[in-house]
């Protein structure tokens, strides 16, 4: 069976997942970062998108698990943009950098998987991550990313924490950019839980499989 795909991330009260700068900023509260601490040892895989990673720079770990614990990072990067001293690259946790087949790219400290032809191709990085036992994959964003496992049809469950700042900009991203579904395309949801956390709000859904494009 494929992974579980669960879709993770924080947003503005007004939907932006960054600012216009498109730089990290913090919307999550304390406790909502403690249950995404949570929900990371839970997964055995955390993925984002290589903007992510030269916007923000993350590490992408869990404090306090070693590096046989925790879950693996996943980049993907077709063209081989994540930089060599990015801290993804460190070694509190085994890393996965995706590209294309065309990329040759190698890094210190991740292992490189070659998959698909332009972008990286997500169904089949389904299968590698099948065969490697994930049963459980966190996709933590940017908002290309996340539209790209939407669009595929890959994602079981989406939950955003909502926090208490208005931050504006038409060109600030959310948290599903891409190039949008048109009416009857669009990914149906049932709301799953709503729970206060802080000053802002956590919503979960489940994706209605059957109104999924495929
Ligand atoms: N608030 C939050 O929870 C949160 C979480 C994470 C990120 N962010 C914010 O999100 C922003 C970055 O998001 P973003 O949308 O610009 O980029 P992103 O999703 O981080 O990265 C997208 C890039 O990944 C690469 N990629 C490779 N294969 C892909 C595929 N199949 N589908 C999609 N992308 C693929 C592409 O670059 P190549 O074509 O070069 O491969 C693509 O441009 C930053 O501002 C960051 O701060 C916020």
């Amino acid at each position: 069976m494929r992974p579980h795909v669960i879709v993770n991330c924080a947003m503005t009260a007004d939907g932006k997942i960054a600012g216009k700068a498109r730089k990290q900023i913090r919307i999550s509260s304390a406790e909502d970062l403690e249950r995404v601490r949570k929900l990371r040892t839970e997964c055995e895989a955390i993925l984002v998108g290589v903007n992510t990673i030269i916007a923000d720079d993350p590490h992408l770990t869990v404090k306090g698990l070693s590096r046989e614990v925790c879950p693996t990072r996943i980049v993907l990067d077709s063209f081989g943009r994540t930089p060599d001293n990015a801290k993804v690259l460190d070694a509190r946790a085994r890393t996965i950098i995706v590209t294309n087949v065309v990329c040759k790219r190698t890094w210190q400290g991740a292992e490189v998987l070659r998959l698909g032809e332009g972008r990286v191709d997500l169904h089949e990085l389904m299968r590698e991550l099948e065969a490697r036992n994930v049963q459980r994959l966190l996709v933590e964003g940017g908002g290309e990313t996340i539209w790209s496992f939407f669009k595929a049809g890959l994602v079981d469950e989406y939950r955003v924490f909502v926090g208490s700042k208005v931050l504006g900009g038409r060109t600030a991203p959310s948290p599903v950019d891409g190039e949008g579904f048109d009416d009857e395309g669009c990914v149906r949801l049932q709301l799953i839980g709503t729970e206060a956390l802080g000053d802002g709000v956590l919503l979960s859904y489940e994706v209605v499989r059957d109104a999924t494009p495929s």
